[in-house]
């Protein structure tokens, strides 16, 4: 399958032969993705919380593409989903989307949506061509990182290291080491000046003192992650 960074918490996944698979989708007003919504063809949405850093032009791309739109019900709730396909679910739950199969996993951080409350943030975990990728959203470091989702084998996990907003570079390699992913893409840096890092010496750290591997990917950059890997 292909990775496709495009910046902030946007991802592409691109299954071989299983769906296409679009995270967080905030392309508008993005500053480092030079794409537009109409370049996105998802089949699959996941929205991890209702801030417009994530939220961003889901609604649009699903409406434009006939994709389904996943996210939890609370956000939902407060979304216009009219016409739309929707799979509203909450954590420890998950579902089957042609041949991936998507968990909820807990996230410690809040949603709104324009102030409206939209119930709790999450991350997901996704189960695609025989990997688990881990996308953890926006999120404090927690316990349960450990103790509940180390029992998935990560192969790669997409964990925020900004600071200020979610955990930073220090927290984000604690996490990784109770991930035990094979290898980790730090996402949610640089964007806006407050959450500005230097990536590379969180590479240079991970490494250090995990067994994980760093994938620095700048925006529009892709990544295969295939059978060779394993
Ligand atoms: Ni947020
Ligand atoms: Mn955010």
């Amino acid at each position: 399958m292909k990775i496709i960074y495009e910046g902030h918490s946007c991802f592409q996944i691109l299954g071989n032969w299983g769906p296409r698979i679009l995270l967080d989708p905030f392309i508008s007003g993005n500053p480092f993705c030079e794409k537009s919504p109409q370049d996105f063809k998802p089949e699959l949405i996941l929205v991890s919380h209702g801030h417009s850093d994530h939220l961003g032009d889901a609604l649009e791309i699903a409406k434009a593409n006939g994709a389904t739109l996943a996210a939890s019900v609370d956000l939902l709730q407060v979304l216009d989903i009219s016409g739309l396909k929707t799979i509203g679910f909450n954590m420890g739950g998950g579902f089957e989307f042609k041949e991936a199969k998507i968990h909820m996993m807990p996230a410690s951080h809040g949603s709104n949506v324009n102030g409206a409350y939209a119930g709790l943030a999450c991350g997901y975990m996704i189960h695609l061509e025989d990997k688990n990728l881990y996308f953890a959203g926006d999120t404090a470091i927690f316990g349960d990182m450990e103790k509940v989702l180390s029992r998935y084998e990560i192969d790669c996990a997409m964990l925020p290291i900004g600071g200020f907003y979610t955990m930073g570079p220090k927290d984000a390699i604690t996490a990784a080491k109770w991930l035990k992913a094979k290898t980790v893409i730090p996402m949610h840096y640089n964007t806006f000046p407050v959450i500005k890092q230097d990536v590379w010496e969180f590479k240079e750290e991970l490494e250090e003192k995990t067994s994980s591997k760093c994938l620095v990917l700048g925006p529009g950059q892709d990544t295969e992650l295939g059978d060779s890997e394993s």
